[in-house]
């Protein structure tokens, strides 16, 4: 068929205009990406911010690398550490705002990884909390929703964590050879007894935290839009939003952050982070002996550094709206090498394999009035927010929410290919297992083992130019 010129013309121009999305070479929209490749890229804060915002920026830095002592302390700005904690400072855990990593084959430090616990329902109260979606868990009775590898001088730490591997060995489609560590995770050395007998253990790496406002500010509308509980389309993909509560709405909302979009929005969960994490009293939680237990009685009886001066809390609202400032503004940084041959040859293969069904290239984010970053812009996240079941192989068998043990919610692949450089490491997938981004592909199941498969029968340089492209991320 031909077509007359003009058409032609119209149609060309239209298909350069898709081809150009598609390669969008800033994944978190025009202002938002940083230009940086080195240690820094994921510390920029996101370009036009209006003039005060700056320093708002540099504050909520200080605070996120502040080193928390124990309470009291001379400083009563700094102390109320503990009893119990998991780390001292969120930068400890997120250093340089990337993730954190699995402790090391000769056992180095645990820090950022971190094991939460429950168990299930003991009775109807429990039941109904959670079907109201009014908690996600029910805490261990001693030890509550976090094991904490540390606590303040005089008291006993929970656990000591141990990690186990056993490689798996395989052999992929073209005869080369690879191998996966499949973990074995152990809580020993309980510092308060024996835990419940059907205590649920989930272990986590702390995440990346770039481009985390672009994602609050997506509409709810467009991440259930992508939903398929009952895989309607018939492409052995379901994708279902988690549903949390947030306390700072006093509703149930639809869940976002944390490896099973346990949380809905950054403020929840940075200050469930001080709280448990840290051990330090915020708005939201405002006990001072954070995930003490009420069998932890002289854990329960310390001292805290709440102060009259600081609304009663160890962390007040004005430290956590900081915090809050800093991580909803760190930029996204810009792609590298985004239209090179085997980049684009990998984003085509990408797409075929249908990765893009979960990893979602295109959201639209909300404008929101008196935030100080433009948003109302396209951004290329590659997550779709949703929970997934990712197989037996990565199951947890610990539920959040409506996240079931085999469920993960996407990990956003933007930045990914900066993980090295942030990082210092390649560890992927909640618990840091994979040591390269070919290991995490090969651990995807349930849900994504079609795409699994077919990339462990790629010819070799289409499986290079996949990883070229996951690598210009
Ligand atoms: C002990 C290690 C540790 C510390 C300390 C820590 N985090 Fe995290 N952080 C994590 C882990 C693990 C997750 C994933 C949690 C989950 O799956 O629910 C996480 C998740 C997050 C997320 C959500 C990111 C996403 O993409 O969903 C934000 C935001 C965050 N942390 C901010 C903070 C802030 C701010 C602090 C300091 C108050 C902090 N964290 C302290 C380990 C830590
Ligand atoms: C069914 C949904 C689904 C499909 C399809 C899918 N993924 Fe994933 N992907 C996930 C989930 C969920 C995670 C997080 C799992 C975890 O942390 O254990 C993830 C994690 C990853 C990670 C590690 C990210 C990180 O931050 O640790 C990479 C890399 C990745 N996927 C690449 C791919 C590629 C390439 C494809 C296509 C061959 C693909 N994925 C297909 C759901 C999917």
């Amino acid at each position: 068929m031909t077509l007359p010129r003009p058409i032609k013309l119209l149609l060309s121009g239209f298909m350069l205009l898709l081809c150009f999305r598609q390669l969008s070479a800033r994944p978190g929209g025009e202002p938002a990406f940083s230009g940086r490749m080195d240690a820094a890229a994921f510390s920029q804060p996101v370009a036009g911010m209006h003039k005060d915002a700056g320093l708002d920026f540099t504050l909520g830095r200080a605070l996120f690398r502040r080193v928390w002592v124990t309470a009291p302390a001379s400083t009563q700005t700094a102390d109320g550490l503990g009893p119990l904690y998991s780390a001292r400072s969120c930068a400890a855990c997120h250093p340089n705002n990337g993730r954190g990593h699995p402790p090391g084959e000769d056992g180095d430090d645990a820090m950022s990884l971190l094991l939460r616990i429950d168990i299930p329902p003991q009775d109807e109260n429990q039941r109904q909390a959670l079907a109201r979606h009014h908690i996600n868990n029910v805490p261990e009775p001693t030890y509550g929703l976090q094991l904490q590898g540390f606590a303040i001088p005089g008291h006993r730490a929970e656990y000591r964590l141990a990690v186990s591997y056993e490689e798996i060995p395989l052999t992929l489609g073209d005869g080369s050879r690879v191998s996966l560590r499949k973990p074995d995770y152990t809580a020993t050395v309980l510092g308060y007894g024996p835990l419940h007998p059907q205590a649920r253990l989930s272990p986590r790496v702390a995440p990346q935290l770039i481009g985390l406002g672009l994602l609050e500010a997506v509409g709810e509308g467009e991440i259930l839009a992508w939903e398929d509980p009952d895989d309607r389309n018939g492409d052995g993909i379901s994708g279902r939003a988690n549903r949390v509560w947030s306390p700072a709405e006093g509703k149930v909302a639809l869940g976002r952050f944390g490896h099973k979009a346990g949380a809905a929005n950054v403020d929840q969960q940075l200050q469930a982070a001080f709280s448990i994490d840290l051990g330090l009293s915020v708005p939201l939680y405002p006990l001072g002996a954070g995930d003490c237990s009420i069998r932890q009685l002289r854990c329960r009886a310390a001292p805290d550094g709440n102060s009259t001066q600081y609304q009663n809390l160890e962390a007040h609202k004005q430290v956590t709206d900081l915090v809050g400032f800093y991580v909803t503004h760190l930029a996204v940084p810009a792609r590298r090498n985004a239209h090179a041959g085997d980049v684009l040859a990998g984003a085509r293969i990408f797409r075929r394999l249908g990765c893009d069904s979960c990893h979602r290239a295109q959201f639209r984010t909300v404008s929101r009035s008196g935030t100080a970053a433009g948003y109302d812009r396209e951004i290329s996240p590659y997550t779709d927010l949703l929970l997934h079941d990712m197989g037996e192989g990565l199951a947890d068998h610990r539920p959040e929410g409506l996240a079931n043990g085999r469920e993960w919610r996407t990990a956003p692949l933007w930045g990914v290919g900066l993980t090295p450089q942030v990082s210092g490491h390649s560890y992927f997938m909640h618990d840091g297992r994979a040591r390269s981004l070919l290991e995490a592909i090969l651990w995807h199941g349930g849900e994504a083992q079609a795409q699994r498969d077919a990339v462990a029968s790629l010819e070799r340089s289409e499986r290079e130019q996949l990883l070229a492209f996951v690598e210009s991320l």
